[in-house]
């Protein structure tokens, strides 16, 4: 069959309303397979250490190290690519995301003291959210330094947009909306909107 046909065929099926009927056993095969990978991630996490408190909804994430460091609650749910970094000797205490909370694509925590996500925020794809710094001495290499900590905390019910940047010892209030792309710098409000480089509140959600 050329591809001619094979396209032409392609779109005949796919607009058909016959294609949900066709399709049906595909996606039923495409839910199980992520609801066993999810549930097989679960279960390597666990071994490994991460204190899973009930079922975490994860598609493939990375936890590449300090696995005890990290709490995560019932019904997060983290999405491709979410990585999850905890850095320095292993507390036990360092990065927690609470229930209800959802993580797009490709986000990245970088937690060194301590990096709390609330209840029910949205965190959208392609963030950084971290708790440190280089040391900037001048005269040593910044790589030699020891990294400067300050605690990070996202209370419930945030909608965090995509692209943007959280960092050390920042506070965001709940309910807070951060626009895509913004750099936040230090503390948002409850219930603000806030947007930009730095970001800056634009108003309040009424
Ligand atoms: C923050 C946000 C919710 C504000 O939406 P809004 O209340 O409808 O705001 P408006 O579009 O009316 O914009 C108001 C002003 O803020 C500016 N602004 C809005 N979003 C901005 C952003 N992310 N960065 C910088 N400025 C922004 C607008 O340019 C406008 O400025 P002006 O008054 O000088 O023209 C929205 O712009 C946003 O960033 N959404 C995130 C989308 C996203 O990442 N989705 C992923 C889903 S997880």
């Amino acid at each position: 069959m050329s591809d001619a046909i094979g396209q032409d065929l392609e779109r005949r099926i796919c607009s058909s309303p016959r294609a949900p009927v066709l399709n049906l056993p595909l996606r039923y095969i495409h839910r199980f397979y992520h609801g066993i990978a999810s549930r097989l991630r679960n279960l390597f996490y666990r071994g490994l250490g991460v204190n899973i408190k009930g079922y975490v909804w994860m598609r493939a994430i990375e936890i590449p190290f300090n696995w005890p460091d990290i709490t995560l609650e019932a019904s997060v749910a983290l999405d491709r690519g979410v990585t999850l970094l905890c850095g320095g000797p292993v507390t036990g205490n360092k990065l927690v995301i609470r229930t209800g909370t959802y993580v797009n694509r490709y986000t990245i925590f970088d937690a060194h003291q301590r990096l709390e996500v609330g209840r029910d925020c949205m965190i959208g794809a392609h963030c950084y959210i971290t708790d440190a710094n280089h040391g900037q001495v001048p005269g040593l290499s910044v790589k030699s330094q020891t990294m400067q900590k300050a605690p990070v905390t996202i209370e419930d019910e945030v909608w965090i947009g995509s692209n943007v940047v959280v960092l050390p010892g920042v506070h965001i209030g709940r309910g807070a909306v951060i626009g895509a792309g913004s750099v936040v710098t230090g503390d948002i409000p409850g219930n603000a909107v806030a947007v930009g480089v730095p970001a800056r509140v634009l108003r309040f959600r009424e």
